[in-house]
């Protein structure tokens, strides 16, 4: 092999090394800072709401053709709510607007997200995900008591 080639061959190899250390480095990262992920919970057949506290609640919400079990749940204002997300049957979205909530509902999963509401008003959820014939109307909402 001529020295050139060689050189570049190490090169090469050096480059892959740090390229796949970078990889490895940025897929740690992302196990620790990304705030919405798939959790370990066991995925639910029902849609509950859970109050641990005055200000501290838990929600799962349950994605169904086509709507969201519980509906039109109430917490009062500068409540922080922790969200999990699962489907009954197909896959669906989970975008709740003045938020930065953004889930996917995937059976036989469990999406994760919390959320603290500082001002109080209705905030909106849809399904963003194409799901059949009755996707325009799957809409659900929280409503935040002042
Ligand atoms: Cu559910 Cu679109």
């Amino acid at each position: 092999m001529d020295r050139a080639e060689k050189g570049a061959f190490i090169t090469a190899v050096a480059f892959m090394g740090v390229f796949f250390a970078l990889i490895v480095y940025a897929a740690k990262g992302l196990n620790i800072d990304v705030p919405t992920c798939i959790t370990d919970v066991k995925p639910f057949t029902q849609g509950q709401v859970i109050q641990h506290a005055p200000d501290r609640y838990e929600i799962h919400y349950l994605a169904k053709m086509w709507y969201f079990e519980p509906a039109n749940v109430e917490v009062p204002v500068g409540s922080t709510v922790d969200i999990y997300l699962t489907s009954a049957d197909v896959i669906h979205g989970f975008q709740i607007d003045g938020t930065n909530v953004n889930l996917m509902a995937i059976p036989g999963t469990v999406a994760y997200a919390r959320v603290k509401f500082d001002k109080p008003g209705v905030y909106h959820i849809v399904c963003h995900e194409y799901c059949g014939i009755g996707h325009q109307d799957m809409a659900t909402k929280i409503i935040v008591k002042a």
